[in-house]
């Protein structure tokens, strides 16, 4: 039975408790690894996750095996207790900060993935350039950050959240992962009618202030790792609120001395 499917894979229930996630065959080997890696190193720091049980294939495709987490994706449980949504970002906050916590080795670095993304991403030459200068000017601590942190890859399992999908993954500083977190809730996949728009910039204004107070980040500090973020996000846009995001590029931008991106 399929439970669920993103933009990578397939996922069944298969029974005796567990699931199988099949990757698309444009799935890179690496990201599977990384993905197996970091699932098996965030159970081992205690966080709300499943570890995966075993590497296997179906019909030639590389799959994985984790046991099946019980419950309601965030998203859903958002669109049905709409009047709980406050709460929900607020424990969703407290679960990326808990992530950010912990200190780990061996998964790449935010950094280096930010300057692949904006080199191969349609800013024009000087403007990667000016702004991969910025980027070495930034700090490289070893906190684990999860990458994709969207309310479709956490789920809700006895009113708790449990966080999936540690395929993009790194180490580097929480700014840069909870910045990613409030472009995801923004502007990324899923409804962007105008009044879902409204509510997905008001679920990140309060996405945010509940992280800054429990990783007790400063809204300065987060303003440092928007310019370059926003920037290698535009590399796999989703078309979604151009104009929007647009905007929330250049004010990063101009705010560090950066060059305006002028959309062609
Ligand atoms: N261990 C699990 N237990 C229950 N449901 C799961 C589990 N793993 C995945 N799912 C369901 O399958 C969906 C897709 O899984 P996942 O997010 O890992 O795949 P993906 O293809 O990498 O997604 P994305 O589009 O975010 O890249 C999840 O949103 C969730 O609903
Ligand atoms: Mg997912």
């Amino acid at each position: 039975m399929l439970l669920g499917k993103g933009k990578s894979s397939h996922v069944f229930r298969i029974g005796g408790g567990q699931i199988i996630k099949v990757f698309h065959a444009a799935v890179s080997e690496e990201m599977i690894q990384r993905e197996m890696a970091a699932a098996t190193l965030a159970a081992a720091h205690d966080l709300p996750t499943a570890a995966p049980a075993r590497r296997t294939a179906v019909d030639g495709l590389p799959a994985l095996i984790y046991p099946e987490v019980t419950g309601t994706p965030l998203a859903a449980t958002i669109r049905k207790y709409p009047y709980r949504a406050s709460a929900l970002l607020g424990e969703m906050a407290e679960l990326l900060a808990a992530i950010h916590d912990r200190r780990v080795s061996g998964l790449r670095t935010v950094n280096s993935v930010i300057e692949t993304d904006i080199n191969y991403g349609p800013a024009p030459a000087a403007l990667k350039q000016a702004a991969c200068a910025y980027l070495a000017t930034l700090p490289l601590p070893d906190h684990l950050l999860h990458g994709d942190f969207h309310i479709d890859n956490i789920i809700i399992r006895d009113g708790r959240p449990v966080i999936l999908d540690w395929a993009k993954a790194a180490i580097g500083h929480p700014a840069a992962d909870m910045v990613r977190a409030e472009m995801l809730m923004r502007f990324g996949e899923g409804p962007a009618d105008p009044v879902t728009a409204l509510w997905r910039d008001w679920a990140a204004g309060r996405l945010g202030r509940a992280y800054r107070q429990h990783s007790g980040l400063h809204r300065e500090q987060l303003s440092l790792w928007r310019p370059v973020v926003a920037l290698a996000w535009l590399r796999a846009r989703p078309s979604v609120r151009d104009r929007a995001f647009h905007a929330y590029l250049n004010r990063a931008l101009a705010r560090a001395g950066l060059p305006r991106f002028v959309p062609v």
